[in-house]
């Protein structure tokens, strides 16, 4: 198959490193010209476990090329991947479609013969019948179809996720197009990956509600949480036990700091506005948004409640700053929260991140001290905190942080520690959930 993806972002390379894999003729477009000479000589833009290798070996295969030039891409192509951003707007809180829209009429002027052309990137339902009316109405001749295919891809394991998805869903009633688009995914159907053919609209919905769905089940084992630090009940056990019901799951289940990410908050916010827009509220995810936002906001507090209620003038390390491990993405990460409540207060703020650092810089630079690793981030300070995850912070040493520090307090958002090992290097430790 002859694929186009438009949009070099984090979907669209991994969508389009995967087809080439797949055996598929792939160009990417962008319209960034120092991306696509930076893909050229070998460079990746973002940092995704994996990527640049796989982007590496099909290039050297000569089955996946970077260009400017969107009709060169289109012009063969079987199928066209839409994989540009769909980001909040400002004020409302609704998907900015004007990158989606933009791409429909420029493809439009460039289709050749039967295409069909896919949303990938994240749209409100609806959004296909808009791509086709707008193609329609630029190329009232063209020979298309506007399917829906949203990627269900995390960020750090997004290569694994889409060769091995839980599932591939298809928004397509046209029998022309469900012939391409089983093609694009052969392989996947080979490996017996569950497969889903819906309308387009359904299609659109199903990755919000997903996505919605598992912003909700953080959001109430959080709230779980802080029941079970005031109850004296550890929040662990109880989601172990609840996730050992099937009906349950016990994935999206930890604890911590909010969700952030490139995702979950801007397709809540989203969601929210289409249900308003249709006259059918998502009150559950309204309490989802704003819960976590408190959230965020209230892990400051809970640091400095940990150092004694007054932060004035001392200083915290802050171990991780990314919205979770394996990747660089700052965006929503609940580290920008934390730090703006903790400077508000008066502390000082040391930070380290193993991958994040440069984005780190640019949304939380001002006063924040950035150090090259986790014993040079704790050196002198009161309180240390992990905010992400990261491996390199479980294998910690921990007698040698105390003995690095001023004070002796540890404050752990991701549970990662064993309460009692902590104990035993001489902090006091407090962790989320964990009353007990
Ligand atoms: C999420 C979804 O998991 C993907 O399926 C989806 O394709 C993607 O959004 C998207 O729409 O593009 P991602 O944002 O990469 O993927 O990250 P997640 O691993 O889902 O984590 C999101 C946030 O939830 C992070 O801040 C993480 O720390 C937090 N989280 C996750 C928890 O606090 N607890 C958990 O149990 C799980």
């Amino acid at each position: 198959m002859k694929i186009a993806v438009i949009g070099a972002g984090y979907v669209g390379l991994v969508t389009g490193a995967c087809f080439a894999d797949f055996g598929h003729e792939v160009r990417c477009i962008d319209t960034d010209p120092r991306k696509i000479e930076s893909l050229r000589s070998g460079g990746v833009p973002i940092y995704e476990p994996g990527l640049a290798e796989l982007i590496a070996s099909n290039v050297a295969a000569d089955r996946l090329k970077f260009d400017m030039d969107l009709g060169w891409g289109v012009r063969d192509a079987d199928a066209v991947f839409i994989a540009v951003g769909t980001p909040s707007r400002r004020g409302d809180g609704h998907a900015d479609l004007s990158y989606v829209y933009q791409v429909a009429k420029d493809i439009a002027a460039e289709l050749q013969g039967y295409t069909v052309v896919v949303t990938k990137s994240t749209v409100p339902v609806g959004t296909g019948d808009e791509v086709e009316r707008l193609i329609r109405e630029t190329r009232p001749d063209a020979d298309f179809t506007v399917a829906s295919n949203p990627e269900f891809l995390r960020e750090g394991a997004a290569i694994g996720d889409f060769k091995r998805p839980d599932r591939i869903v298809i928004g397509t009633t046209d029998p022309r197009a469900r012939e391409v688009m089983s093609e694009v995914y052969r392989p996947l159907f080979l490996n017996q990956a569950p497969i889903l053919f819906t309308d387009r609209r359904t299609s659109e919905l199903t990755k919000y509600a997903a996505n919605a769905f598992l912003a909700t089940k953080i959001t109430f084992i959080n709230e779980i949480a802080d029941l079970c630090e005031e109850a004296g009940a550890n929040v662990q056990d109880v989601a172990r036990g609840m996730g050992l019901d099937n009906r349950i799951g016990s994935k999206f289940l930890h604890a911590g700091p909010g969700f952030g990410g490139s995702c979950f908050p801007k397709d809540v916010s989203a969601l929210i506005k289409t249900g308003q827009d249709y006259g059918a509220p998502g009150r559950i995810i309204e309490a989802v948004a704003n819960v976590n936002d408190q959230r965020k906001r209230a892990m400051g507090r809970k640091i400095i409640q940990a150092a004694g209620g007054d932060i004035r003038g001392k200083t915290v390390a802050l171990l991780g700053l990314t919205f979770k491990p394996n990747t660089d993405d700052m965006r929503d990460a609940p580290s920008i929260a934390i730090t703006r409540a903790l400077k508000d207060a008066g502390a000082n703020i040391r930070a380290f991140d193993p991958v994040g650092m440069e984005q780190a810089r640019k949304v939380i630079d001002e006063g924040v001290v950035f150090c090259k690793d986790p014993y040079e981030t704790v050196a002198g300070a009161d309180v240390v905190t992990v905010v992400t995850e990261w491996d390199v912070f479980r294998a910690l040493d921990l007698t040698r942080v105390r003995g690095l520090m001023k004070s002796a307090i540890l404050v752990d958002l991701r549970n990662v520690y064993n309460p009692t090992d902590v104990i035993k290097a001489g902090f006091t430790y407090t962790g989320v959930g964990r009353g007990q």
